[in-house]
């Protein structure tokens, strides 16, 4: 049986700032996407991460599909309706356009979608950041999938030792979608060199090449692409298959140990490690540190197990502890140098129209030579 994996999320408003969605907004998009999910949806499951509402579906109608996403526009819309009842910071921050028009791509909220013939056994990890890009998956995606020191799958399971092709978008191209499609491991240091820029470049989707089966897809919207302006961070979601013809849950889940400096936290214009979180996790320092959540699924037919907790483990309060010793290091430089991102990707345009103003105040010396 062919299912479609669909998350759409935004943020659609949260109390005291950008920390959480109130209780009220979660329960009336909840209930939405149950009311009017009957009959489209074979299962549903509704969380957030920091202030990103996510909708994760299950369906047989594949990828991209007008009536899922419009189920979940009209759920963020109700859910922006409350948001603005009580007060919330930031209601409906990411529905950018007024209307609907066939599909959520372009308006703001994130999508990643899977299509596949279900396994026996079939296995997913869905995965939400808040405070950052959809850069920050390129390190993990690498690591996960190409590189045997933290994948031995690559050496030890024959079905994956063809490697695996990665699909990269040039996230910086507003017309149209720029793609280029590399396979590892003999293009490995393409990917790679790709991949540092994890501005400009992100990982779309990986597929098997044994298989031509889809692993992984990640949301790949860039909110001031569309905007034009500065409306809040990407936040972007990602389901990975596991298992099998896949990478391991704990090969996916290794790299998450590093807490990697991403693009994010305060004002969406900082460099800073991402930390991974529970479920259903707030945010507060300085607005960050960016966080990861991570819920594990099996499936079968449509229906989703209950969601695991795959950064509940203690051995993730370990991880936790030393991202946030390296995150108040990196505070402790405040404006300076690598804290900050480059000018080109700050989301504030304040500081663009200050430095215009101050370069009329600028005078090149008479030449004393
Ligand atoms: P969000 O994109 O999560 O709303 O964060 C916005 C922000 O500016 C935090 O400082
Ligand atoms: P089990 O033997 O517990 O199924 O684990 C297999 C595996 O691949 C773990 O990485
Ligand atoms: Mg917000
Ligand atoms: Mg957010």
């Amino acid at each position: 049986m062919k299912v479609t994996l669909s998350v759409i999320k935004a943020d659609i408003g949260s109390i005291g700032g950008h920390i959480a969605p109130s209780r009220r907004l979660m329960e009336t998009v909840r209930s939405h996407v149950h009311r009017h999910g009957e009959g489209l949806l074979i299962d549903s499951a509704i969380s957030h991460t920091g202030d990103d509402v996510a909708i994760l579906m299950t369906h047989t109608r594949g990828p991209g599909d007008v009536e899922i996403h419009r189920l979940a526009w009209d759920s963020f819309r109700m859910g922006t309706a409350v948001a603005r009842e009580e007060g919330l910071y930031g209601a409906g921050q990411d529905l950018l356009k007024d209307a609907f028009t066939g599909n959520v791509h372009g308006l703001g909220p994130a999508v990643a979608e899977l299509e596949f013939e279900e396994r026996p056994g079939e296995s997913f990890l869905f995965f939400a950041a808040d405070k950052t890009d959809p850069g920050a998956y390129n390190l993990p995606l690498f690591l996960g999938f190409c590189d045997p020191m933290n994948t031995p799958g690559l050496m030890l399971a024959p079905q994956m030792s063809q490697g695996f092709r990665f699909v990269i978008m040039d996230v910086a191209h507003t017309g149209g979608d720029r793609v280029i499609e590399l396979e590892a491991p003999d293009a490995l240091y393409d990917i790679a060199a790709l991949l540092r820029d994890t501005e400009r470049y992100v990982v779309e989707s990986v597929w098997s090449r044994a298989t031509g089966e889809q692993a992984a897809a990640v949301s790949t919207s860039r909110l001031h692409n569309i905007a034009g302006k500065y409306t809040g961070k990407d936040d972007p979601v990602m389901l990975v298959r596991v298992q099998r013809d896949f990478p391991a849950t704990g090969e996916i889940l290794a790299p998450y140990s590093i807490g990697p400096f991403v693009a994010g936290c305060m004002r969406g214009s900082h460099q800073m490690p991402l930390m991974p979180v529970r479920l259903n996790a707030g945010i507060s320092y300085f607005d960050g540190p960016p966080v990861i959540s991570c819920a594990a699924y099996s499936m079968r037919e449509g229906r989703l197990t209950e969601a695991l907790d795959a950064f509940a483990h203690p051995f993730w309060d370990t991880v936790r502890d030393r991202v946030a010793s390296k995150a108040m290091d990196m505070r402790r430089q405040g404006f300076f140098g690598a804290a900050m991102l480059p000018m080109a990707e700050l989301e504030y345009t304040g500081i663009v129209e200050k430095l215009r103003a101050l370069e009329d105040r600028f005078h090149v010396r008479a030449n004393h030579r």
